[in-house]
């Protein structure tokens, strides 16, 4: 028997199962703040501001709203902000507002597969949370459904030990708006610029969404509206049931006791996208184990869901829908580049739709490029060279392209920019596997390219497998850095080209320079050798001009 050690430190079973508690989620991502996001004071500004546009936008967008955002920092002293976001969408009906507000995991968008910003169902009451353990306040919500009389008013926060929502305060009041949502916050934080900053968040919003306009005062009092290029709305994602290719068995074996389906042949039709009568008969068919079309999804063992489920990896079933899916599009890609990054050309590439995990997925990228110095070459509809005029700026945070730094990455997912985590997101993986010498650029081992270039890289999905709930970096699918890959090579080959034509392009500018700068000298020359009138001169220098550049057109 091995010894008993006498300690007063040391506890029994009975004594430990004493001290077993559930634990709630918000207690939990309470003392986890970091993996929501809430790290810094910093960061924790700019994931609030991000939390609440994106719910903004979705809510905008399914209700078929043309969004126009109002986003306010105000600073109120001693670290503390208040953050104000309001939205023309269709507003949240009263008795959902304290559990949208004030219980984290709940939300409309977490069981459904379709394309959408949000996800999870946390990221405002979370918000909510961190504003209330840093400064007390609960969270201040104004909200009016289309066709009410008056808004709603609600102070709420959470009851963490129980992740319940505590309402304060409620009131109805006249307001201005005849739907929509105000949604604000008093937390610690701290406002700064730069590439992990509120502008640069509502710029790059801004680049991805050119439906949308925003507007935005920052605590200095700064103003900085970003206007639509586009009045389209995205095509609005259809909803899709899983794929049974990605489906893995304990997801089936809870599929099968939750189905309301009454037969096995009506469970694989009406639970999985692609599967018809004829794909659902054949899978039956191969499982074999004494399941029949009419068995009972409920009542099947676990050796008969396992042959079920290697039955569905062999049997033939369509690619999933590429419906549920609303990329960019090229064209919108560049223009929301052109809008705010000042460069020479620009290019985008949307790859077709793919699948990880029976998840439909499409990735898009675009690029800017700016010639080093500032001023590029054109060639005019006379076929003349011309420099071009040195760069206007673009509104609010800046994105400069410098040819000694490595290339401007931004990345989105589901058209949210990712503004933290760069060096663990697939994203910058697959960028930095990309041979960008191959089409001309400098580039350093492990490294991005050198080079004065921005790539804007978008992931769309109905469900971003992302790396933390913070929702900063998306997990290195290999099917995932595949296609990223594959868009990066495409417009690797367009920046390609160009270079090769500014190239040719800077060739003719410099020798037409030369010649330019000798043509006088060659006319006073021919009119002393062949003795001619300045008239005359000036003529034959005009006919050699013109010689000239019909030889130099490109
Ligand atoms: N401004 C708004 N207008 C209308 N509905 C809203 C608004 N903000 C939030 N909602 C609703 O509240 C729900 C919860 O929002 P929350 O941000 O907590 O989670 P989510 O957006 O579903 O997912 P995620 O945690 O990934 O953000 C949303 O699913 C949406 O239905
Ligand atoms: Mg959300």
């Amino acid at each position: 028997m091995p010894p008993t050690v006498k300690n007063e430190g040391y506890r029994t079973a009975d004594e430990m199962a004493d001290r077993q508690r559930v634990i709630s989620v918000s207690e939990f991502f309470l003392k986890n703040r970091h993996l929501l996001g809430f790290d810094s004071g910093a960061k924790a500004l700019v994931t609030t501001v991000k939390e609440a546009v994106d719910n903004a936008l979705d809510a905008c967008e399914e209700a078929g709203i043309l969004p126009d955002i109002r986003v306010e920092v105000f600073d109120e002293e001693d670290g503390e902000f208040r953050v104000a976001v309001e939205d023309n969408g269709p507003g949240i009906v009263e008795n959902q507002i304290t559990r949208i507000f004030g219980k984290l995991l709940y939300g409309s968008k977490f069981h459904k597969l379709s394309q959408s910003r949000g996800q999870q169902g946390m990221g405002i009451s979370a918000a909510g949370m961190y504003a209330q353990l840093t400064t007390g306040k609960p969270l201040h919500i104004i909200s009016r459904v289309r066709g009410d009389k008056l808004a709603t008013e609600m102070f709420v926060s959470i009851d963490t030990a129980k992740n319940r929502p505590e309402l304060h305060k409620k009131a109805h009041l006249k307001w201005n708006r005849t739907h929509g949502t105000r949604v604000e916050a008093n937390l610690e934080g701290h406002y700064q610029k730069g590439p992990h900053s509120i502008d640069m968040y509502l710029k790059q919003t801004a680049i991805a969404n050119p439906h949308v306009r925003i507007d935005f005062t920052d605590p200095r009092g700064g103003h900085v509206r970003y206007d639509r290029s586009s009045r389209a709305l995205p095509p609005r994602p259809q909803e899709i049931k899983p794929h049974p290719r990605g489906v893995e068995l304990g997801r089936l074996i809870q599929m099968l006791g939750s189905t309301n389906s009454r037969t096995l042949l009506q469970f694989l039709e009406h639970e999985f996208s692609r599967v018809g009568r004829k794909t659902a008969q054949e899978i039956v068919r191969v499982a074999a184990l004494r399941l029949s079309e009419r068995s009972h999804p409920r009542h099947i063992a676990h050796a008969q869901a396992s042959a079920l489920y290697r039955a569905i990896r062999k049997v033939p079933v369509s690619a999933p829908r590429t419906d549920c899916l609303a990329p960019i599009g090229e064209a919108l890609m560049e223009d929301g580049l052109r809008k705010e990054i000042d460069a020479d050309f620009f290019a985008a590439v949307t790859r077709p739709p793919a699948v990880y995990r029976g998840n439909p997925f499409q990735v898009e990228v675009a690029i800017a490029y700016g010639t080093p110095g500032g001023v590029g070459l054109e060639v005019d509809a006379g076929g003349h060279i011309h420099k071009t005029g040195a760069r206007k700026r673009a509104a609010g945070a800046e994105i400069a392209l410098s040819a000694d730094e490595p290339a401007y990455l931004l990345r989105f997912a589901n058209r949210v920019p990712l503004l933290y985590e760069q060096g663990g997101c697939a994203v910058t993986k697959a960028a930095i596997q990309t041979h960008w010498r191959t089409y001309g650029l400098q580039q350093p081992k492990r490294g991005l390219p050198v080079a004065p270039l921005a790539i804007v890289v978008h992931l769309a999905s109905v469900w971003v497998p992302f790396a933390s709930e913070a929702k900063e970096a998306i997990a290195p699918y290999p099917e995932i850095v595949k296609e990223l890959k594959l868009g990066l090579q495409a417009c690797g080959r367009k920046l390609s080209e160009y270079l090769h034509r500014t190239q040719r392009l800077k060739r003719e500018y410099d020798k037409r320079s030369h010649i330019e700068q000798y043509l006088p000298h060659v006319g006073i020359a021919l009119q002393e050798i062949l003795g001619l009138s300045d008239a005359e001169r000036d003529a034959t220098v005009v006919r050699l001009d013109d010689v000239l550049n019909k030889k130099r057109k490109v």
